[in-house]
């Protein structure tokens, strides 16, 4: 399910119980009698604007300036960046108490009943605007005109985006591994399944189903490591750096970015707002994910056409034709297979959008948020589509075994018979085989013959005989025999599985311990404000 609008994820709720009242704070009344001027909505005007440009903005003007669609991603954020950043004040002595109190209160009301659709009003430069807009409007120009002290929108804006994607990383990888875990269940009922495995989309060598899911499997594996890295540098602070410069305001960067939960602080100012390399790794490696599950979504669509009859999808994931009443088309794993292509998309425009970008802050930076957004919503949303039509899939194991000693698929193991058993060089074997499958008879006497025609020798007085061709033969046999680590040999699918499932709960278990810092510190922070304006 898509979750692009659903701002306010994983933010904790703020119970109103206790000294705090919503009395306490002024109305629409109260704001003109305190000068602040009133427009449309009952908004005051964008208080960002008003002193250094003259006039209003023609409505076209505004909304291509405005990244208020994107901001719907962050405008919850932006209420928690509100709070730490007030506090600090308060307690650096930067805003006095009653000031603070008075931001506080506000800040706690709208988390609480939620942002006003006013604020994402693309009047606004952004969320940052609207949303200082909408403070001052509820407390008043005095306290609310003390709000910006000591930052900037730049930073602002990247810590949002920080805290925002923390909380997507976080939710994807979990579903990663979600995914990771159906294939190994899926694959663990299967480890005797031969199948054919291919190259260049013919029949190749014999495998098992399990260990073309294992290969899926370790691939999903690595994504999620790209993701836990993106997640580690996308988890510092870069609140503090003020417009780039910093701030000479005495500010305590290392507290709010406690507060936030974040694990330490981007250390150079001007890198902490101008830098957007951790939205473009997370996207490279939500690009390189999507590349991977898409592979898979295509395997399926092949897999349940009825030229290879391997899979039958549950019909959920299915859609049928309007015309031909037959049809049933694997649908949502060809729109996977395309939004693979629509978020690789996204990094290429982000990529593109930064290369000339020098220091430090340029507005085609905002431009690059509605890629990163839509890159991270639709790679969720298609991992937890794949992992459901894996799970709920029908697996025909009779159509893969009856495939999977066809084409010659198991020659190679008749030629290595001929090296191991009967003392042939590995390439007068392969010459030797060859020719009993372009005569069209793999069988004793058909080798037997090609034997003759191409090294001058005979297999049959080395003790060769029809029954050993057809152990050889035998698909299971030759999987069998490939019991190297990594093989398919079922002893060694069946060890593979152990270790990768052991890494799976150790991935699960490092986005749960993540997942209850960050709420901690989140529940901690609205806390300390709510005892702040008790
Ligand atoms: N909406 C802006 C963005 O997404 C916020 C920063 C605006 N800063 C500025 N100098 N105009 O990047």
């Amino acid at each position: 399910m898509s979750t692009y609008f659903q701002t306010g994820r994983d933010v904790p709720e703020v119970s109103l119980s206790g000294a705090f009242s919503c009395a306490n704070l002024p109305g629409s009344d109260t704001l003109i009698s305190l000068g602040a001027e009133i427009v449309g909505n009952g908004m005051v005007r964008d208080v960002v604007r008003g002193g250094r440009l003259s006039g209003e903005r023609e409505g076209d003007i505004a909304r291509y300036l405005s990244s208020s669609w994107a901001d719907q991603w962050i405008g919850e954020a932006d209420l928690l960046v509100d709070m730490a950043h007030v506090l600090m004040l308060k307690e650096q002595g930067i805003i006095e108490e009653v000031h603070a109190r008075a931001l506080l209160q506000g800040l706690v009301r709208l988390h609480h009943d939620g942002l006003p659709d006013a604020v994402y009003d693309p009047e606004f430069e952004d969320v940052h605007a609207g949303i200082e807009t909408y403070l001052t409007g509820m407390v008043g120009p005095d306290a609310g005109g003390r709000l910006h002290v000591g930052r900037s929108r730049n930073d602002e804006v990247a810590t949002c985006m920080r805290l925002r994607l923390r909380d997507e990383l976080l939710a994807l990888i979990l579903e990663v591994v979600q995914l990771r875990e159906v294939l190994l269940a899926v694959a663990s009922t299967h480890v005797e399944s031969v199948m054919p495995g291919f190259t260049h989309l013919q029949h190749a060598q014999p495998t098992t189903l399990a260990h073309h899911l294992l290969a899926y499997a370790v691939a999903f594996e690595r994504d999620t490591g790209r993701l836990l890295d993106a997640y580690r540098r996308v988890n510092r602070s870069p609140l503090g750096a003020a417009a780039f410069a910093s701030t000479g305001y005495p500010i305590d960067r290392e507290s709010t970015a406690a507060r936030l939960g974040f694990s330490g602080l981007l250390e150079n100012s001007m890198d902490a707002v101008s830098g957007r390399d951790f939205a473009l790794e997370s996207l490279a490696a939500v690009t390189i994910l999507m590349t991977t599950a898409s592979r898979l979504a295509e395997e399926l669509v092949i897999w349940s056409s009825q030229l290879v009859g391997f899979v039958d999808l549950d019909d959920r994931y299915c859609s049928t034709s309007s015309i031909m009443p037959q049809k049933k088309n694997p649908d949502t794993l060809e729109l996977l297979r395309a939004r693979a292509a629509s978020v690789s998309g996204e990094l290429a425009a982000a990529l593109g959008i930064v290369k000339g970008l020098p220091q430090a802050y340029n507005r085609d930076l905002q431009q690059l948020s509605p890629h990163l957004w839509r890159g991270m919503d639709e790679t969720r949303a298609s991992v937890r589509i794949l992992s459901g039509a894996i799970e709920s899939a029908r697996f025909v194991t009779e159509r893969m075994a009856a495939e999977a000693g066809r084409g010659g698929s198991t020659a190679t193991e008749m030629a290595d018979t001929l090296v191991r058993e009967f003392g042939l060089p590995f390439r007068t074997a392969h010459h030797v085989v060859a020719r009993a499958v372009r005569h069209g008879r793999l069988d004793a006497a058909g080798l037997e013959e090609a034997a003759h025609e191409m090294a001058g020798i005979s297999l049959a007085e080395r003790g060769m005989d029809q029954a050993r061709v057809e152990q050889a033969l035998d698909p299971l046999e030759s999987v069998r025999v490939r019991r190297v680590p990594g093989g398919p040999a079922p002893e060694a699918v069946r060890a593979h599985l152990a270790v990768l499932s052991s890494r799976a709960a150790r991935d699960s278990e490092f986005v749960a311990h993540e997942s209850a810092l960050v709420r901690q510190a989140i529940d901690g922070l609205v806390q300390t404000v709510r005892e702040e304006i008790r």
